[in-house]
């Protein structure tokens, strides 16, 4: 499935590119205050829409990579949005990163992601991980709870981007 990027230029050691992986089922305004804090550290990221074998998702591959994109038009020269089904850290090397952010929520999160974290290290090291704290905001919020509260009708507004908001209300019809 690798996905070509046409914007990607190799990491010439001044040029800095992060790659933010994920599920993105769907994006969430989490994702987007990660990406945004992101920005003052790297000069281009990839969101790389990537597979999680233990989940199904409920928007296509598709879906996901449009809805990203939707959030950040205007800023494409800085972020990039791709797809792979393969690994994460070579994916990362092919298109110019050394880099893999991930934001990190609350003490339950730290496990998941150190084991993470420890098997892309010891598949690539050349690449690594840096975790940014999830704004205080979106502490207690994912793509999960806010599928689960779209499924009942509940209030989803200011929890994801409003193109989002609309296709979780037309998935839940
Ligand atoms: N704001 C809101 N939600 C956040 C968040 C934030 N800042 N940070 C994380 N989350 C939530 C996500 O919404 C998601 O919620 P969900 O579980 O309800 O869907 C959850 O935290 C974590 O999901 P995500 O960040 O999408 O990671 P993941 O665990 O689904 O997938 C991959 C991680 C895709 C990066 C990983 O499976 C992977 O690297 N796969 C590729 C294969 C590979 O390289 N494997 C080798 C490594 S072991």
């Amino acid at each position: 499935m690798n996905e070509a990027l046409p914007f990607s230029t190799p990491d010439n050691g001044t040029f800095r590119i992060a790659l933010y992986p994920g599920t993105f089922d769907p994006i969430t305004n989490g994702h987007i205050d990660i990406i945004k804090r992101g920005l003052h550290l790297f000069d281009r990221i990839i969101i790389t829409v990537a597979v999680n074998v233990q989940k199904t998702p409920l928007f296509s591959l598709e879906q996901r990579c449009a809805m990203i994109r939707e959030c950040f038009q205007g800023q494409e020269d800085r972020i990039e949005v791709g797809a792979t089904d393969g690994l994460i850290v070579e994916y990362a090397l092919q298109h110019g990163a050394r880099a893999i952010i991930r934001g990190l929520r609350a003490i339950s999160d730290f496990d998941y992601e150190f084991q993470l974290a420890l098997m892309n290290r010891r598949l690539e090291r050349e690449v690594e991980t840096v975790f940014l704290m999830t704004g205080f905001r979106w502490i207690y919020i994912s793509s999960s709870g806010i599928k689960n509260a779209a499924r009942c009708h509940g209030n989803i507004t200011g929890l994801v981007p409003k193109h989002v908001e609309r296709a979780l209300q037309e998935k839940f019809a």
